[in-house]
């Protein structure tokens, strides 16, 4: 295993919203996410969302005691969610922008405009023991004040470049992935460790993992769809071998 070695977060929303489709207890995704550790995963992500329209709180509760690996509470900088990460006390917390109408997570957080706002969110997660990371878009402003708020990790907004390469805008695909590559250089030259998440394919991940300053990718929709046909295991070996290729052809 070489240092350069991209980490690979598994998102478990998913599973959580086909359970919630039936009202019942099952597919559990606490069994996702052991299925996912044992199959390569480096970490679990789960976002706990202010509707609860997929994770619930006793999923994070028992994802936060359970688990073997590094667990990610994605959430938005709410008193409530703050709250709730100060008592389930998970190895990282990831803030993200949230509206309640959206589908998914549409942009990446607005950090200038808000600074002064995110700075005791920033500071009582660091207080609860966690790794606070930034989801934000992949500009030097946002990065920038990142720094400056003093958050060890900044996730780039992937969802942009994603959805162009889906839609096969190549011009509008090769603009958006040379914004991450920027971004991410620029966010290591500062000293964050960056990360990179949202609408990651087998394809899309192998590309991106060329990008040598990212660290970890954080991957769900994709995976859950795709353990649909082939198993999440599979799915996850899948991806662990994308990244791979794509780490070493990069090199
Ligand atoms: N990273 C962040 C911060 C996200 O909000 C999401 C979506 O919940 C993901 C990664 C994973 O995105 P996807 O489910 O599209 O792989």
């Amino acid at each position: 295993m070489t240092s350069n070695r991209l980490r690979l977060g598994v998102n478990i929303d998913h599973v959580a919203t086909v359970r919630n489709a039936r009202g019942g207890a099952l597919p559990d995704p606490v069994r996702a996410a052991h299925l996912a550790i044992a199959a390569g995963a480096d970490g679990i992500t789960a976002h706990l969302r202010e509707d609860r329209r997929h994770i619930r709180d006793t999923d994070m509760q028992r994802l936060a005691s359970e688990l073997s690996k590094p667990l990610n509470f994605e959430m938005a900088a709410t008193t409530e969610m703050i709250g709730l990460a100060e008592r389930f006390r998970p190895h990282a917390a990831c803030l993200v922008p949230e509206k309640r109408e959206e589908r998914t997570t549409e942009g990446g957080l607005e950090v200038v405009g808000q600074a002064e706002a995110l700075a005791a969110p920033i500071a009582r997660l660091r207080d609860a023991g966690c790794r606070v990371s930034l989801f934000i878009e992949a500009d030097e402003a946002p990065i920038a004040m990142a720094a400056k708020l003093g958050a060890p990790v900044v996730e780039l907004h992937t969802g942009t470049w994603c959805h162009a390469v889906a839609d096969s805008h190549a011009e509008k695909a090769q603009a958006e992935f040379e914004r991450l590559a920027k971004g991410a250089a620029f966010a290591a030259s500062l000293g964050l460790e960056v990360h990179a998440g949202h609408g990651l394919d087998y394809d899309t991940a192998r590309q991106l993992a060329g990008i040598p300053a990212f660290v970890e990718f954080n991957i769900g929709h994709f995976l859950v769809g795709e353990a649909i046909f082939v198993g999440f295991e599979t799915a996850i070996a899948g991806m662990r071998r994308a990244m791979d290729e794509g780490r070493a052809a990069g090199r």
